[in-house]
């Protein structure tokens, strides 16, 4: 990955924070209230999908406003450079969407119990965050055009050399702060797959928003991955980083496509591994 480098002890890419620099300031100083809402997650784990369900909530179900403007300019992504910068003037709600580890939130944010954001984790079964993942490091200009194989990127994401870092810390330091702070709601991506209505009810409710069941559907149809697939707001088409003729962003939004990449023997390492760093965690998740 061309100027990789590490903020907070998080390693980051090309036109992300640096530690010491000005927005970095601006990311420690950050000032958001109640109402305003962060979702975080590793990587490829149902962020952008997350996001608009957020939005939408925030803004009366308006699917038909949903449209009009990318996702990118409805949230700000607090670890680009060129997005930091603009929330101190983003009108409230402000929306932010974040891949950083709990201890790597912005220090203001760690400090101030009392009046904390909400907070939507989600978090995707490790298996086929690790091959979306794969993709989008092929396809993303920032990753460099990754032209490494699956088993080189295997290595890279069980070693934790991938941006970001590890799968297994992440999750698990999120899990339990999400059980320690109600602020914070944490969510599965194979729930919301299997159970769409019911997780953007939950949504709803944690988030204080009140839905009727006409809405429900409605977001329901509007955030299934074919419609997003279809959705010029969010499925990043114009986004100058994605070569979408390696792998578009919104690739197959499935549950289980890990097994069309892992080896029996690369199944078998990762599962011990992940026996072990999830023992003596009530986390689980569903592989199909
Ligand atoms: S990012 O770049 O980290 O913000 O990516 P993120 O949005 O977290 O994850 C992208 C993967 O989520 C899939 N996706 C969806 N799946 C099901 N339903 C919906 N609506 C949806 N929207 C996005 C997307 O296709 C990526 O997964 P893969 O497995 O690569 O298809």
């Amino acid at each position: 990955v061309p100027d990789e480098h590490v903020f907070k002890g998080v390693k980051l890419h090309d036109g992300m924070l640096h530690e010491g620099s000005e927005e970095a300031d601006i990311y420690d100083n950050l000032e958001l209230t109640v109402d305003d809402c962060i979702v975080a997650s590793y990587p490829k784990s149902g962020t952008t999908w997350t996001q608009e369900i957020v939005w939408l909530l925030h803004h009366g179900a308006d699917t038909d406003k949903a449209k009009e403007t990318t996702l990118t300019e409805r949230f700000s992504f607090i670890e680009m450079i060129q997005q930091i910068r603009k929330v101190p003037e983003m009108l409230p709600p402000k929306l932010i969407k974040t891949h950083v580890p709990y201890s790597s939130l912005p220090r203001n944010y760690l400090n101030n119990s009392t009046t904390r954001p909400k907070v939507v984790y989600i978090a995707r079964n490790p298996k086929d965050t690790a091959v979306s993942y794969f993709h989008f490091y092929r396809a993303n200009r920032a990753y460099g055009l990754y032209k490494g194989s699956w088993s080189d990127f295997f290595e890279m994401f069980i070693n934790e050399y991938t941006v970001y870092g590890c799968w297994f810390k992440h999750v698990v330091s999120w899990h339990n702060f999400a059980k320690m702070e109600p602020n914070i709601l944490f969510l599965k991506y194979e729930d919301m797959k299997k159970k769409p209505t019911e997780q953007i009810h939950k949504i709803a409710t944690f988030l204080g928003k009140d839905i009727d069941k006409e809405e429900v559907l409605k977001l329901t149809e509007h955030t299934k991955f074919e419609s997003m697939k279809s959705n010029k707001a969010v499925n990043y088409s114009s986004s100058e980083r994605i070569d979408a003729s390696v792998s578009p962003f919104m690739r197959k939004g499935q549950i289980g496509d890990w097994k069309n990449y892992f080896t029996v023997a690369q199944n078998e390492r990762f599962m011990m591994m992940y026996e072990e760093k999830l023992k003596g965690t009530d986390l689980t998740f569903e592989f199909e």
